[in-house]
Formats: C-alpha cells, structure tokens, sequence
C-alpha cells in the first residue's frame, strides 16, 4: 500500500486484515514501532479527534509529527490548475506538495470539498494531488470524497460489539443539521460497511442521495463480501432488524445552481432528528454511532447521546487504534 486516501487501497481483504490487526493491537500495543519516522499534518480544515488521534499514534509510537495549518501561519494555498495567482493565495499545491514531501516520511492531509458540485467533489482533486506530487506516501485525515479512517474506526466499533459483520443489518441514517455538511463520512461508512460485509441499509430524505460513482464502489464492495446495499427514503423500514443506527447530517445533491438553497432543503427535514422512539425502531441490541462532532438536539437528541446504546466515544478512540497500523505500514514501521 503506497497511499492510503481511499477505501479502494485497501479493497475488501485490506479492510478485514486492517480491522483484524488493530483489534490484535489494542490488546496487544507494539511499542516504538515509529521511532524515527515524521509524519506532516496539513490541514486545510479544521478537527479536534483526527489531529489528536494522529498525533498521538505518532508520539505514542516512538516517532513525531508537524502540524500545519494552512492559513494559518502557513500560506494559503491555491490548488487550481491554471489559476491566475493574483488573489489571496500566494502559493501553489504544486510546489508545496513536493516541498512538504522532502521534509517527512509521510504526509497526512485533511480537505474538504467545496460543496458546490457533488461530481467535482467527488473527484477528489486536492487529495490525489497530493497523492500524484507528495513523494512520499499519503494518509487521508478526511478529503472531498472520503473520510477512510473513519470508516475503518466505526467498523472495528462494530467488530468489538458484534464479533462479526458479515450480514450484520446496519443503517445509515441522514440526520438534520444547520447548514450542509460534506458527504465524505457517510461515503466512508457506506464503502466500508459494504467491504466488510454489512448489510447496509441507506435511509435519506428525498434529493440527498450520496454521489453514484461511490454508490456502484460500495455494490462491487458488497458483491465480493456477501453484504448488500439498498437506499430507502423510510427510514422506519430501514431500522427495523437493525443493530447498528449510523447517524449523519450531509448536504442535498448539489449541482451549481442549487448550493444557494441547501440550507433551506435541509431544514424542510427537521423531523429526521435521531430520537429515542427512532432507536426503539431497530434491534433490542442496537448500538449508536457518529463521527463526532455532533450538534446535539439539532441532529441527536440528549438522550440518545448519553444513553446505554451510544458508541461515540469508544467509536473516537477507534480512530487511534486503526491509524496507528495505518501508519506503521506506511512508514514501514517495526511492529511485527
Ligand atoms: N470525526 C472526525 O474526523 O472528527 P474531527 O473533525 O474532530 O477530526
């Protein structure tokens, strides 16, 4: 594995012996198996668990890692093939990519989309520059059209519950919000689910259907593990059988002209608010999930949050058990 920005780099095999192995380490810890080894945090973002968890795998593995945020004491950076640099970005990706790459062993980068069109996001261009320029291997910290170690963090949240996930009921369900939110984490619950064999089930209000091209990635997943995908706009139906409640905001299907209304789409559906009579809808033993940070009340409601089904907390921790194999394959590390 040269990069790690996408579930695809892992495919189904890579997803389970991931899982296995972060499950193994968070019995067994391997020590300073990172010794030597920077990692660069370049946030175009901002985060408060991904920059944490990060830096702790580096620090608590033996190695180090730098933070730059770009913006902010860190040029702003223009990323537009072609662009006329005459605004407030006095740098290109294309010379600070590479530059950053001959400072550190690996590169972590967080980049969100531009939320204006749904197929431009999708297409991930910041991500898979730094991937085609770095020189040295990449590690997703969230990007325009994938947030993978989330992914891989809320399925081993799911492993320890379950023992296992292939044809374990899972739904995705989208949750109201404020203002349109980027569609990376349910893409990354959806694509790793399907890898490991869930059967998945998507619940959205009519026009907030995740981007196709990571609809028909997640079918070919689900083929290959014995899982299954399906989409449904009732979300009761969804949840009935269900162990796991996967809630998410995201924004509606965005094409140019639409960007300007999400906001109002979004509170037409204030009714999806994940509640305690939504949970008492799916299994007896069903657990919680979301990626955090979660606007309480608006998406969630208390009691679900602070009740005996929620994960999120252990789900976060997740985060620093499944990165820190991540990284040791990256960078080579020593762990064995
Ligand atoms: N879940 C997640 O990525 O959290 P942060 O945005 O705080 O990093």
């Amino acid at each position: 594995m040269r990069h790690f920005t996408r579930i695809a780099d892992l495919d189904v095999t890579g997803v389970a012996a991931i899982l296995d192995e972060a499950l193994a380490w968070k019995k067994h810890p391997p020590g300073a198996h990172l010794a030597g080894k920077l990692l660069g945090m370049v946030f175009f973002n901002p985060s408060l668990r991904t920059r944490a968890s990060f830096e702790a795998a580096m620090l608590r593995g033996g190695g180090n890692a730098i933070v730059l945020e770009v913006g902010s004491g860190v040029w702003k950076l223009e990323d537009r093939d072609g662009a006329v640099m005459d605004g407030d970005r006095p740098e290109h990706i294309r010379e600070a990519i590479p530059v950053l790459g001959r400072y550190v062993d690996a590169l972590a980068v967080r980049t969100f989309g531009a939320l204006q069109d749904d197929t431009a996001d999708a297409a991930d261009p910041v991500m898979n520059a730094f991937r085609e320029l770095a020189g040295v291997p990449v590690i997703s910290m969230e990007s325009a059209r994938e947030h993978p170690c989330q992914g891989l963090a809320d399925l081993l949240t799911i492993r320890e519950r379950f023992g296992v996930t292939r044809k374990l009921p899972v739904t995705l369900t989208w949750a109201p919000h404020i203002k349109p939110l980027p569609k990376a984490v349910p893409h990354s619950f959806l694509l790793t689910a399907a890898a490991a064999g869930c059967e998945v089930r998507v619940a959205h209000p009519p026009g907030f259907d995740l981007h196709p091209a990571v609809m028909a990635e997640a079918q070919d997943y689900a083929r290959r593990s014995g899982g299954s995908v399906s989409v449904t706009h009732d979300r009761k139906a969804a949840l009935s059988g269900s162990h796991v409640v996967y809630a998410k905001a995201w924004g509606p299907v965005t094409e140019k002209a639409a960007a300007s209304e999400a906001a109002a789409r979004i509170a037409a559906h204030k009714d999806w608010l994940i509640t305690s009579r939504t949970l008492a809808a799916a299994a007896r033993d069903t657990v919680f999930l979301h990626c955090l940070p979660v606007r309480r009340n608006v998406e969630v409601s208390d009691e679900v949050l602070d009740g005996p089904a929620s994960r999120v907390i252990d789900e976060a921790e997740n985060r620093f058990h499944v990165q820190r194999v991540l990284l040791d394959k990256l960078l080579e590390g020593t762990a064995c």
